[in-house]
């Protein structure tokens, strides 16, 4: 079943998002249920490439997705984030967002992992966020799925990532859309006094 249910979604307007409620057409009421038996989303996920007006939301939506489990403490204080999120490093190219009811509601940083020829055939994702109170309605999934089909139309034959061992909802996801763990950097990192696991997943496309 869905994480989120449909009395939690107002909570959306809360932050200042600016996400809206979305009511189900006539048709699609009562229509929710997959033939597993779990809750399909009534939100609509559109996934397009980034844009420079994208750039504030995308802020907003960096200061407030990540936690210790997912994330670097040392890098999410206030005065520790980049005043914009898109520089010569990171423009807009390199990334898709997905927008949820027409609000952006979550991105996916997509990199060749090095510059050698050798390795052009290998895409990193580098960044997948979604806002918190967008979460379980597909997004990241959306973006994953965008993600894999352009680089598959591109010629790219393989996508990496490394995913905190603490991270259990994105290995999750990683593994419901198919990647692998190639290998483990044991005690890669110490978050909060805790030595924590690098899992290095990758996907064939
Ligand atoms: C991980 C994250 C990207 C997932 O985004 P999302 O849009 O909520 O994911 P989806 O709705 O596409 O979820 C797809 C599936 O992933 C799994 N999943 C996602 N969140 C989960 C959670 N909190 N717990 C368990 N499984 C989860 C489920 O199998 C889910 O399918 P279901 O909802 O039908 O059960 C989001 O929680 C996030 O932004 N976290 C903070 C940043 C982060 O961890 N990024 C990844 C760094 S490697």
């Amino acid at each position: 079943m869905s994480g989120v249910k449909a009395g939690s979604i107002p909570h959306l307007r809360r932050t200042g998002h600016g996400l809206r409620q979305v009511t189900p057409a006539p048709a699609e009421r009562g229509a929710g249920i997959c033939h597993d038996g779990r809750v399909k989303s009534r939100f609509e996920v559109r996934v397009r490439p980034a844009r420079l007006a994208d750039q504030e939301a995308l802020i907003e939506l960096e200061a407030i997705a990540w936690s210790a489990e997912s994330g670097f403490p040392s890098t999410m204080a206030a005065d520790q984030r980049n005043a914009t999120f898109f520089d010569d490093r990171n423009p807009p190219e390199a990334f898709l967002v997905a927008e949820l009811d027409g609000r952006v509601a979550g991105y996916i940083r997509l990199k060749p992992p090095t510059k050698l020829p050798e390795n052009a055939h290998v895409i990193q994702v580098q960044g997948l966020a979604v806002h918190p109170d967008a979460r379980r309605h597909g997004v990241a999934s959306g973006l994953l799925a965008a993600a894999e089909e352009t680089l598959r139309e591109r010629g790219t034959r393989k996508l990496t990532l490394r995913v905190l061992g603490t991270n259990a909802a994105a290995i999750r996801l990683y593994e419901r859309r198919g990647f692998v763990r190639e290998g483990t950097l044991l005690e890669e990192f110490c978050i909060k006094g805790r030595f924590v696991d690098d899992v290095i997943m990758a996907k064939r496309l």
